[in-house]
């Protein structure tokens, strides 16, 4: 079996990604080692970028059909990773998780509806129904803690999202992996979750889109696979972007198995023509999908080997900042509410003392963020290592 480098740098130069380039429009500055936005520092897998440089060989790109195995592809990698029969009828292909989740909103909602998250929460889930009119209902995520008081993970709090929801509130955007905690969420709270939202007349929007990268024995496990009401709730997200670092091709899917929805939904995309495929997005997802198993499986152990090195070291350089272990991705929420510092000083300590750009915490959540930073791991071990280095410094010449 072929082995893959992650220790190899890439310079990405020349390449305009957006790590770097709004390094000085969002930071203030360049000299940052970027650790924020959600792609990794590993080349894309060859035999995506075999498959795409295959097709230019060809000297004409003019419309083209979507490949004949395209849905088979991905129905067949749900099953394989996941267990679960999707029929490839209830796919279709959607440009982007944030668009998808856009579409849901202007297609299901109808003034005066409300749309529930639970923060801390990936940004979009609150600003996509913000910015298109709606009014978010926050359902905060209670953090569980361990006996030193530290933070282990997070529960969905079903007590409360049942004082918050009211009846205009029609839709729920759900994070299965959760970013930024890194949660796989369990079967009985997903079965709860469902019976929940068909109780409430709620549609589950799952984005699954980290689902590919369950760490250590943990297992991710679609919301529609785990009861009859989830299946009927549910309009889930997924894509191979994430997984295999190809973020910029933009190549997503939807999975909706109840037929009333997916009547409503696929037929709302299709008179825009917006599940329409660039070529090269689907041809990149049945590449990775074919051909990425063993890079897959080669990446989640780096990246294990990268999250058990980052906790190792801040429990042993660090104590003052607490990675709250992730169950799955490479995106890890830091505990730094012990450096007692406010908002902006937080920030000031990473960006002007550490030099480092991490997510800050309260874009997550005003409040749940409050005191946390989301680090992104998926990296060399030497450019983690190097993160480290800077933050301990940095800690430690506070205390000077
Ligand atoms: C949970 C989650 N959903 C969606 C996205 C973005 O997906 P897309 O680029 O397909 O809109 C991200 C990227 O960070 C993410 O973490």
């Amino acid at each position: 079996m072929q082995t893959y480098d992650f220790d190899k740098i890439i310079d990405r130069t020349g390449s305009d990604d957006i790590k770097h380039a709004d390094l000085l429009r969002d930071y203030g500055r360049t000299d940052l080692l970027p650790m924020w936005i959600a792609d990794m520092e590993w080349e894309t897998p060859p035999f995506i970028i075999d498959a795409l440089r295959k097709r230019l060989d060809h000297p004409l790109l003019g419309y083209t059909k979507t490949p004949r195995d395209y849905t088979r592809t991905i129905a067949q990698w749900i099953y394989d990773r996941h267990q679960w029969h999707v029929n490839p009828d209830h796919i279709t292909y959607i440009p982007g998780i944030v668009k998808g989740i856009g579409y849901v909103i202007n297609c299901f909602l109808k003034p005066g509806d409300k749309v529930i998250v639970q923060p801390p929460i990936y940004h979009p889930f609150y600003l996509t129904p913000q910015h298109n009119g709606y009014e978010v209902v926050w359902n905060p995520l209670t953090p569980v803690t361990d006996d030193e008081g530290h933070i282990v993970t997070y529960e969905m709090d079903f007590d409360n999202l049942a004082q918050v929801c009211d009846p205009h509130c029609r839709l729920l955007i759900l994070a299965n992996p959760h970013n930024p905690v890194g949660i796989t969420w369990s079967k009985p709270t997903l079965q709860r979750l469902a019976h929940f939202a068909v109780e409430h007349n709620l549609i589950v929007v799952s984005d699954e889109i980290h689902c590919d990268m369950a760490l250590f024995s943990t297992r991710h496990l679609p919301f529609a696979s785990v009861s009859p009401e989830a299946e009927q709730c549910s309009i889930t997200f997924s894509a191979p972007t994430k997984t295999f670092n190809m973020a910029g091709v933009v190549s997503s899917w939807t999975v909706v198995p109840d037929p009333t929805l997916r009547k409503k939904f696929f037929g709302w995309m299709q008179a825009s023509e917006l599940n329409e495929d660039p070529m090269f997005a689907s041809i990149a997802a049945v590449a990775a999908l074919k051909h990425g198993e063993p890079w897959r499986e080669q990446m989640v152990h780096y990246l294990e080997g990268n999250i058990t090195y980052l906790i190792d070291y801040c429990r042993q350089h660090i104590p003052l900042i607490r990675p709250v272990p992730p169950q799955a991705s490479y995106l890890v929420w830091l505990d730094c509410r012990d450096l007692r510092m406010t908002h902006e000083q937080l920030i000031d300590f990473f960006v002007n003392h550490a030099h480092l750009a991490l997510s800050d915490g309260e874009q997550f959540g005003k409040r749940e963020g409050h005191g946390f930073m989301r680090m992104n791991v998926g990296c060399p071990r030497s450019m983690l290592h190097q993160a480290l280095l800077q933050l301990q410094n940095a800690v430690d010449e506070l205390g000077k």
